[in-house]
């Protein structure tokens, strides 16, 4: 416009005419190319368009009740309440975010008495949610970490892993982790591949209710892939998103993530309170690195805050002062661990009714994994021509790799899924 503005006051007509052309014509974006729709947000954008009433939306993994609307915790309600009450301020704030949480955030993960908070040698931020802490640790370890740029994801992954680390300027990498033969873990693919990871690289571990697959290993091999990591000195990053909801006991689903710490791994740790505390939209989630000594912490704590403020220069108050105050007040935190036992208790359910449903319909293929698999999701193993006539001709939405969110699926459409899937595997 300034061109056009210019060429207005200073050439004649033609100049005028030509210069307007031009200003049609061109545009500063002319080279920007239409891209894909997010692999799992954009499956929402598609259900959205539909119109069949028996429409349903397995693709984002967000819990509904059994009456399939979004569910808003009772505790979270409360403590809402008790906010409002406190007419509290709204100043910013501090780029770290707000301290109570930020402690209470690491105690939920290590456990209260964990050495590595007695000692002060771990640092958390408060983060905008899981993928704001995994992309906070990714640019943490761009910018710092002295071995390979290269980070190892379980194979498969959850979408967005690949996309976070890549736009922090790392490299993707994968080791094996599902067995498609069996639907459960490849125990023995994962240690001869982790085997061979040059050492000081990076490892992305899913602490428990791993996405997509929702395969876990059990304790005894996480030992063993404990002993394999630390024997080539790598980089753990542990992805916490779902502590809680694969067995309904907190302390339970953080196993692991205290187990590796246990035998000194210096861990990084993402955790969300997206899908534990049903928090989707607030955003709130931490991003954790346990260090040598308190001496490395506060270095480490410095440099966050330096990464993090030209980004958001500091996160939202309310998600983190929903989870606190749910967290450190004692009636509100028991009414919270029964909810999320209660959520994930209705999966475990549906998984059941899933499979009982799919027998009624006459299906003879094996669905056992449906219920051996943990957490909000089942990699059902669908082809992804089959999820193609899913989606166009029952309008039951999931990702192309077969994925469906089990928090999806309720007593009233359980019976519509296990039909739909029947008529396209039979
Ligand atoms: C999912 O995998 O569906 C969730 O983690 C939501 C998301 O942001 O992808």
């Amino acid at each position: 416009l300034s061109i056009c503005h210019s060429s207005l006051s200073a050439c004649g007509p033609i100049h005028i005419i030509v210069n307007l052309l031009y200003c049609l014509c061109s545009s500063w974006w002319g080279g920007v190319q239409m891209g894909p729709p997010d692999p799992i947000l954009g499956v929402t954008e598609a259900f959205k368009r539909d119109t069949n009433p028996k429409k349903m939306n397995l693709g984002v993994g967000a819990y509904r009740d059994d009456q399939g609307k979004p569910f808003v915790l009772s505790c979270v309600r409360k403590a809402e309440a008790l906010i409002a009450a406190k007419q509290l301020d709204k100043e910013y704030l501090p780029i770290s975010g707000l301290g109570e949480f930020n402690k209470a955030c690491a105690q939920l993960a290590l456990g209260d008495n964990n050495e590595v908070l007695k000692s002060g040698r771990s640092i958390t931020v408060q983060t905008i949610s899981g993928t704001g802490s995994l992309r906070i640790g990714a640019n943490f370890l761009s910018r710092f970490h002295g071995g390979p740029r290269d980070v190892y994801l379980p194979k498969p992954s959850w979408g967005n892993h690949t996309p976070i680390f890549r736009d922090a300027g790392l490299q993707l990498k994968a080791y094996r982790y599902y067995d498609p033969s069996t639907c459960g873990f490849d125990f023995k693919g994962a240690l001869e591949d982790i085997s061979k990871i040059p050492e000081q690289s990076v490892i992305l571990l899913h602490a428990c209710a791993h996405n997509p697959t929702g395969v876990d290993p059990r304790p005894d091999q996480w030992k063993e892939i404990g002993d394999i990591v630390k024997k080539r000195n790598l980089l753990v990053f542990f992805d916490m998103a779902y502590q809680g909801f694969a067995s309904g006991d907190i302390d339970r689903d953080a196993w692991a993530v205290r187990h590796f710490i246990e035998q000194g791994h210096n861990i990084l740790l993402s955790q969300s309170f997206a899908k534990n505390m049903g928090l989707y939209g607030e955003r709130v989630g931490g991003f954790t690195v346990v260090c040598k000594d308190a001496d490395e912490a506060k270095r480490v704590e410095s440099q966050l805050k330096i990464l993090i403020r030209p980004i958001y220069s500091n996160p939202p108050m309310n998600g983190a002062r929903i989870a606190t105050t749910i967290l450190n007040t004692p009636e509100l935190r028991s009414v919270w661990l029964d909810e999320v036992h209660g959520m994930a208790n209705r999966i475990i359910k549906m998984r059941e009714q899933l499979v009982a449903g799919l027998k009624k319909e006459g299906s003879s293929h094996n669905w056992q994994h449906v219920i051996d698999q943990i957490g909000m999701f089942c990699f059902t193993g669908l082809k992804p021509e089959q999820v193609e006539r899913l989606i166009k001709e029952f309008s039951v939405y999931m990702t192309k790799d077969g994925r469906i969110s089990m928090a999806g699926v309720s007593s009233g459409n359980v019976g519509y899924l296990a039909k739909s899937i029947h008529e396209v595997t039979k």
